[in-house]
C-alpha cells in the first residue's frame, strides 16, 4: 500500500535543534556544544518524566527549565545568553534539504504534517520562520493530548485527523524512540540516521534508514 500522508517529527527532523546554540556560540562560551547537547537531553527527559507521572506541562516550559538546567550545569556557559538561546530557539534553522523534499512529496499529491511534542504555538512559529508553513496540511501539537510522544494517545491523533488507516501513513523522525512509537502505531516508519547513531528497540524497527530526508523521494 503506497502512503497518502507523510507525517514529520519536527525537532531534529525538519528544525535543526542545535542551531539556537551554534548560532550564538562564542557568547555561550568554549563548552556550546555541551550547552546544547544538555539542553536537548533534558528537554526530551522532561517530556518522558512527565508523560509517565500524568504532570503535563507544555514543551516550550520544557525547553525554558532545560535550557534553565543546562546553563547552570555547564560552568563556562554565560547564564546572560538565556533570552537569546530562547529566541533563537522560536527561529531554529531547517536542515537544507527539507523544503525541496516537502515540495517534491507534496507535488505528488500526497498530504502533509508535522506530528510534534511541541506545543502549538512554538510549532507555529517555527513553521512561519522556515517558511514551510503553508505547504503543511496539518501542524499536529500533543497538546491536544496532553502528553508527549512515545504515549499512543499521540499517534493515534494522525488517523483521526486525516481520516486514514495507520498503514496510509509514512511517519518520519531522526529520534529513533520517537520511530519505534510510530512503529507501535502501525505507521510505515523512516529513521532518519542523521548523525550515525547505532540502531536500537531492535523489536520495533523502521521500514527504511535514510541519512536525511532526500531518500523519501525514492520510496514511494
Ligand atoms: C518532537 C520532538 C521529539 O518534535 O523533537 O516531537
Amino acid at each position: 500500500m503506497s502512503c497518502s500522508v507523510y507525517v514529520f517529527d519536527a525537532y531534529g527532523t525538519l528544525f535543526d535543534v542545535h542551531a539556537a546554540v551554534r548560532r550564538h556560540a562564542a557568547a555561550v562560551g568554549p563548552d556550546a556544544a555541551r550547552v546544547s547537547e544538555i539542553w536537548r537531553q533534558k528537554q526530551l527527559e522532561y517530556s518522558w518524566v512527565r508523560s509517565l507521572m500524568g504532570r503535563y506541562l507544555d514543551f516550550w516550559t520544557l525547553t525554558e527549565q532545560a535550557l534553565d538546567f543546562a546553563l547552570a550545569a555547564v560552568p563556562s556557559a554565560d547564564r546572560g545568553m538565556r533570552e537569546t538561546l530562547l529566541d533563537a530557539y522560536r527561529r531554529l534553522d531547517v536542515y537544507p534539504e527539507v523544503p525541496k523534499v516537502l515540495a517534491a512529496l507534496k507535488a505528488t499529491g500526497v498530504r502533509l504534517a508535522i506530528l510534534s511534542n511541541g506545543s502549538p504555538k512554538m510549532l507555529a512559529g517555527a513553521a512561519a520562520s522556515a517558511k514551510i508553513d503553508d505547504i503543511l496540511d496539518e501542524i499536529i501539537s500533543v497538546d491536544e493530548v496532553r502528553t508527549f510522544k512515545t504515549a499512543p494517545a499521540v499517534y493515534d491523533l494522525v488517523a483521526t485527523r486525516f481520516r486514514v488507516f495507520p498503514e496510509a501513513v509514512s511517519f518520519q523522525s531522526s529520534n529513533r524512540w520517537d520511530v519505534a512509537g510510530a512503529t507501535v502505531a502501525g505507521f510505515r516508519t523512516v529513521w532518519l540516521n542523521r548523525t550515525g547513531q547505532p540502531d536500537e528497540y531492535a523489536d520495533l524497527p523502521p521500514a527504511a534508514v535514510l541519512p536525511n530526508l532526500e531518500g523519501l523521494l525514492g520510496l514511494g
